[in-house]
Order: C-alpha cells, then structure tokens, then sequence
C-alpha cells in the first residue's frame, strides 16, 4: 500500500479561514473580537518563532493578540501577577503562557491560575479532567488538531486499536483522552515501555510525539495503518524531519501525516478556534 498524504497545511488554511468569517460575522452582530494574550517569557528562539505565528494568525482571522515578551529573569510571582492581570482584562478571551518557561519557573502553578474559561492551550487540570469525563470545554491544540486532521480527512476512528507514543501532558496524554472519547482502544508508550516495537505493530492507528527523529521504524507500521507523525526535529542540514521513518512507513499505511506540513500547522488552528470558542462562552454573537 502506499500512503495517501494528509495535508495538514491546507486543512490548517480552511479552519483558519471558518474562524476569520465567524469573527466577522460576530462583529456585524455588535460583537467584540476575540482577544487573545500570548505570554512569553526569555530569549528561546524556537518559542519566539511560535509566537510570532500565533500573533500572525490572530491578525489574519481578526482576533486582537496581546503580547507580553517578559525577560528571562522575571521571578515567579511577577509572572502570577501577569496572569492575575490578564484574568481580569475583559479584552482578552483566551491566555497562552509559551512553554518551556526558563529552569527557575515553575510552569505547574502558572497553568493553574489561568482562570479555566480563559484556558486556550487546555493544560488547566480543569479543562484535562473535563476531557477525561468526556465532557470536553477547551481541548489541547495540538491533539484537537490531530482530531480534525482524521475528520477532515474522513477517516473513521471509531473502534480502531490506537497506540501513542509518547505520554507528555501537551501532547501524548491528552491524544489519548480524545481518541478515547472517539471510541479508540488506547495504548500509551513512554520510556518504560518493555516493547514499543510490538506496541507500533499492532497499531491500525498511531500518532507519534516523542521528538526524536526516526525512532519509530517505517517497517514496524501495520500494513493499511493511519500514521500521525508530531515529531519536528531539526536536521543539521536546517530541514525538519518527524518521529516516524517517512519512506518506508508510507509504503505500508494507509494514511500518514509529513514533517512538516502535517500536524504542525494544526496547532496553530486549534489555538484559534479554542480563543473563539471562549470569547462565544465570554460574549456570545447577538442573535439577528
Ligand atoms: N510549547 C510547545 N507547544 C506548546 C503549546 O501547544 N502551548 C504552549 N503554551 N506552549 C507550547
């Protein structure tokens, strides 16, 4: 079999496009844009690329973005003063805290005290606890993204074997909370895991977020499986690459996401339906 490439930039374009002609039409109702605070903290240079993207698509769909570039050493409870801030600011819909945050912050309390209607990244264990139950609010991008990427795509997910590796609480946990609601059988892999070998090869469905490239083998994919490859490592040549060996995994599945233009661009696309999403829940659309 030879896989059919899911394309995850042109899905990223029509979510972006439906959020852009929501925001309007909520602005010729009366209503007021969406806002969302995005807060970064030090000099990372791969964050600041991923802000400055989250400030561009905002712009791009309508959505007011408020930055907040603080320096390396900010202590503790200035960022909490920051977040306090922005909880209270009646603009502002949705809050991003970029991570990683520098060593000497500890992001578990930052997360928390976002107020939980203004949690876009889903990382408040309001907002996870609500998804287990399966009665999700707002969802982490990235697995949203994953989600709409199989919807859109029309592949049906519903009793398939899933197996995830990688268990991180932004990506791997939540993948698992969402393709447990669509009816998946869920297998989380991390590094105590005796056989991921054998946890791939029974896999009709594997999403793959661990960042290191190619540590998924092409010939360990089950022939006619669905690969989601999250993975974006970087190349000493400067080009990107995925968890999953490409080439020989997209001649046995089904379906299989590339490095880049599959998963990534999604993420970005879900943070700006989450951010509408809240401003709808803060202050709905006027009815005609
Ligand atoms: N760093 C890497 N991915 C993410 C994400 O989805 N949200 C936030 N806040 N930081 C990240």
């Amino acid at each position: 079999m030879t896989a059919q490439l899911i394309d995850g930039k042109a899905i990223a374009a029509q979510v972006r496009q439906q959020v852009a002609r929501q925001v309007e039409a909520r602005r010729e109702s009366g209503a007021r844009r969406p806002g969302l605070a995005v807060v970064l903290v030090g000099e990372d240079p791969a964050s600041e690329v991923y802000v400055r993207h989250k400030h561009l698509a905002c712009e791009e769909a309508g959505i007011l973005s408020f930055r907040h570039h603080l320096p390396a050493n900010t202590t503790q409870t200035a960022l909490e003063a920051l977040v306090d801030e922005l909880n209270a600011d009646n603009r502002v819909d949705g809050i991003l805290v970029q991570l990683p945050l520098p060593e000497h912050l500890d992001p578990r309390p930052i997360l928390e005290r976002i107020l939980p209607d203004k949690d876009v990244d889903g990382f408040h264990p309001y907002n996870l606890g609500r998804l287990a139950q399966r009665m999700p609010l707002l969802r982490p991008c990235t697995p949203k993204g994953v989600m709409t990427l199989l919807q859109k795509s029309g592949i049906k997910v519903r009793g398939l074997d899933a197996t995830i590796v990688g268990a991180s609480n932004i990506v791997g946990r939540p993948m698992a909370l969402e393709l447990m609601f669509a009816g998946c059988t869920a297998t989380v892999c991390h590094r105590f895991t005796k056989d991921l070998e054998a946890q791939v090869r029974r896999a009709d469905l594997l999403v793959v977020a661990v960042g290191k490239p190619g540590l998924v083998k092409g010939e360990w994919v089950k022939e006619g499986a669905i690969v989601i490859d999250v993975g974006i490592n970087r190349n000493d040549d400067g080009t990107l690459i995925g968890d999953v060996e490409f080439t020989p995994a997209a001649e046995r599945a089904s379906y299989i996401t590339p490095v880049p233009g599959g998963v990534g661009p999604m993420t970005v696309a879900s943070l700006l339906e989450n951010t509408l999403y809240a401003a709808e829940r803060h202050a709905p659309m006027k009815a005609e």
